[in-house]
Parts: structure tokens; sequence; C-alpha cells
């Protein structure tokens, strides 16, 4: 079947500015080979991520003169809240600056120092705000979605088994809650499917603990059950949605993500003393409840975005047009985690450079390989797996509405140009480390020649 057309027309647009493999070498050095201190504008597509980075549509734009940007009691809040429960149901919708803000006031209402967080798997800003709160991540991601060649619907389903073992072993004094992140950023952007969903929930009633949902990208999520689950073929990308967060007690959301919006972020919760209690750290450290951290235009973009990011055409064109990069450029034998996910192409750099040891950052030395030869911006997204045999990934993630079909065929075309002179690339080592979230600021050198070499 051909590739749907791109569903919307272009109204403004942004110029790309060109550089050459020359500037590009010289960029890259003074960058320390870290694709977040590279400027914006020496960046020729740039899929570093999706968050954020969305292109609103007319009638967002349209939205935000509506703002009404009272401190206390925005008529905007009451759009933002009634869109949010269109979809989530939740009884208290509360506006953050952005998703991990979200995920403060979930920790902070309802985590102790030592208790442990089951997730399918935590996402680095998640993983690192638990870890803050003195929390312990468990990642129970089902063994298929470790491995990155291995093809399965729902990769990013919880082993239930797992999360049954580790509630009877560790009890609800040490489990205060059960997360489910939708779709899997960390593991692929794979989908959980909604027998998943409600085999997690059941466990989670059984044990007496609440289930709460990282729902950034919830609508590609949605898609997915739709194409993919017997029985839902049928019904709306929202309505699916609803039945996915009936069967939780609340979620955080990044509204940079499947809200089409630029910022903000979001915390459900049918419970009423954890809303009162994030409700209290809300006004200490984002703003009173009514914005949250966001000014009234955004909760009024965000509003709009909610519903249009549920429409089916816009839909199957972004899964699909992540499909289509994934499959050109694994049709040549690169090796992607399969299947394509939602919002991004997962190189496994490993296999694409099994000449560079662990030691010298095969996915931080893809990324860069992809910005010398075209330009590209992609991102280095951690290690799936810790220990002694890590997945290490190289993410490219794809803005919502922002590229076309061309501009992917041209990224295709680059990763395919690297793939032909993978066994040139010298791997890089690390130089400076900071101790939170690295990725965003350490700094890299290339192995020498030599060294390579004896590697
Ligand atoms: N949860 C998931 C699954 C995410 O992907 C992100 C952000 C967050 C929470 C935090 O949201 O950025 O609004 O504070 N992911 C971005 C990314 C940064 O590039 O994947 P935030």
């Amino acid at each position: 079947m051909s590739l749907p057309i791109e569903p919307f027309k272009i109204k403004a647009v942004e110029p790309i500015r060109w550089t050459t493999r020359e500037q590009r070498e010289k960029i890259l050095a003074a960058a320390h080979f870290n694709m977040f201190a590279v400027a914006a504008d020496d960046v020729i597509i740039d899929l570093l991520t999706d968050s954020g980075t969305n292109a609103m549509s007319a009638r967002q734009w349209a939205a935000l003169m509506e703002g009404d940007e009272s401190y206390a009691g925005s008529r905007s809040y009451d759009r933002f809240r009634q869109s949010v429960q269109d979809i989530f149901s939740y009884e208290h919708v509360i506006p953050t600056h952005q998703g991990r803000a979200a995920e403060r006031l979930l920790f902070r209402s309802l985590v102790q120092p030592s208790q442990i967080v089951p997730n399918n798997t935590h996402f680095d800003t998640t993983r690192a705000n638990l870890q803050d709160f003195g929390g312990v991540c468990a990642d129970l991601v089902i063994e298929e979605g470790r491995r990155p060649e291995i093809v399965h619907p729902f990769k990013g389903n919880m082993d239930i088994g797992r999360l049954d073992e580790i509630l009877k072993r560790e009890g609800t004094a040490r489990i205060p809650f059960v997360m489910l992140t939708l779709t899997n950023n960390s593991g692929g952007g794979q989908p959980v499917s909604m027998e998943n969903v409600r085999g997690v929930s059941e466990i989670c009633r059984k044990h007496g603990v609440p289930l709460y949902f990282d729902a950034c990208r919830f609508a590609e999520n949605a898609y997915f059950i739709k194409i993919r689950e017997q029985g839902y073929a049928d019904k709306s990308p929202k309505e699916i949605a609803r039945e996915l967060f009936s069967y939780g007690d609340g979620c955080i959301v990044s509204a940079k993500k499947d809200a089409i919006a630029n910022i903000g972020g979001i915390f459900c919760t049918n419970d009423p003393r954890v809303a009162e209690r994030a409700r209290e750290y809300l006004v200490l450290t984002e703003g009173f409840p009514t914005y949250g951290g966001l000014a009234g235009r955004d909760l009024e973009a965000i509003a709009v975005g909610l519903q249009e990011v549920v429409d089916e055409d816009y839909l199957r064109h972004r899964i699909e047009a992540t499909a289509d990069l994934a499959n050109k450029v694994a049709g040549h034998g690169v090796p992607i985690v399969q299947p394509p996910g939602g919002h991004a192409v997962f190189l496994d750099a490993r296999a694409f450079l099994p000449h560079i040891p662990v030691e010298q950052c095969p996915a931080t030395t893809l990324a860069s390989e992809l910005y010398l030869e075209g330009g590209v911006r992609s991102v280095d997204i951690g290690s799936m797996t810790t220990g002694a045999d890590p997945v290490l990934l190289v993410r490219l993630a794809i803005p919502r509405r922002v590229y076309t079909h061309s501009h992917l065929d041209y990224v295709a075309e680059v990763i395919l140009k690297v793939w032909k002179r993978r066994d040139t690339v010298r791997g890089l080592r690390v130089i400076y480390q900071p101790a939170v979230l690295p990725t965003f600021g350490a700094r890299f050198e290339r192995v020498p020649a030599a060294a390579a070499a004896h590697a």
C-alpha cells in the first residue's frame, strides 16, 4: 500500500541552513561529540527529540489568543481540564511546566526513601527523579522488549509474572504504586497492549496498589492497539485511550509529545489525598493549581492538541512515516529495533558497529557519524539494559508535523551512507561525565587510530 500523504498543508515555514562536511567536522569537535552541544542552526534534519519540537496547527495558534492569563481560576484552565478529562477521565487534573515536573509531584506525593517503583522501563528523567526522592527503579519489561531484533507486536508489555512476584516478595509497604510507560520510550517506542494493561491492573488491584501511567505518547500507543490487537480495529483512538486509562488511577503526561504542544505537562489522579499533596508541592515549585508552570495560552494549545492527536488520519500518517524510514534502512541490513516504534527509529549501535567495544561508546559514535555524514541529529538514548551486555541504541525521533517524506528519505540516505562505510568508523572515549543525567553534558574525543586498531 502506498504511503499516506501528509494530512496537513504547510502555512509557515522555517529555512534549513546547509553545512558542509568540513564545517560539521569542526562543529563536532567543538561540541565534544555530544549532540546536545551542537547549535540547532548547525543541524540539517533535527531528530534529537520529538519533545516540544511539534508544529502547532492553525487552530492551536488561534487558541493562543484565547489564553486567559489570570493567576487564579483562569478560563483556560477550565478548557484544559475538560479536554484532559475527555480523554484521561481522571478526577483531579493538575498542569505542570513539563513532564518531569509531573513526575516530581507523583513521586513526592507517594514515594518514601528505599521504596521500589516497578515500570516496564523507566525513562531517563523518571528514573533520575525517582532516585532523587530515594526511590528504587524496577524495570519489568518482557524479555522480548530487551532484544532489538525480535519482532513482537507489543514489546512494551510488562512481565506480569515478575510484577506479581515482586509485589508478593516486597509487599505494599515497599511498593507504593506501579507505573506503565505508553509507549515504552527507552525500549524503542514500543506499545503496551490493552490485554497487558488489564493484566497489570488486575495484579495491582489484587495487591491493593495504585497504577499510574506515564502517558506521554498515549495516542501512538492507542493507534498501535487499534491496528495490532484483536477487537479494536473498529474503535477510535480516543475510545481506546479512554478504556486504557480506565484501568489506572492516574497519569503523568509530557504535553511536549502527544499534546502536540511546545511546552507543558499534566498530572492526573483519582486519589483526593494525592491530589492535595501534589497541589501543595505545586504551589511551592510550579505555581497556582490553575496554571502550574504554564501561561494560560499554553493551556489552550494543549487543550486543542490533545483532541488533534487522536485524529486517525494524523496517527496513521505518523506511524506509517516512522515505519517507512525504518523499513528503508532495515531493507539494506541496517540493524534496528524491530518492529519500528511510534515516535522514532532506533538503531542498534552495537550491531551496527560491532568492531567498537562498549567502552568506546558505539551509540554516541554512531550518532556523531550521522551528523558528520549529513547533518542529521540523533541521540544516544542510553542503555536499555545495564550490566555486562547492554543494549545501546541511537534514536532518531521524529517531531510531529514538522518533516515531510522527502526529509525522511534524506535521513534514510544518510544512514545508508554511514552503513556502507561502517568498518572505517572509529570509537570515542569519555573525557568528562556529569553525575546527573550524563547524556546531556558528557564530553568525548575520538579514540586514536592505533588504539582503535587494538580494541
Ligand atoms: N516520560 C517519558 C516516557 C519521556 O519520554 C519523557 C521525555 C518524560 C517522561 C519527561 O517529560 O521532557 O516534558 O519533562 N522525553 C524526552 C525525549 C525528553 O526526548 O524522549 P519532559
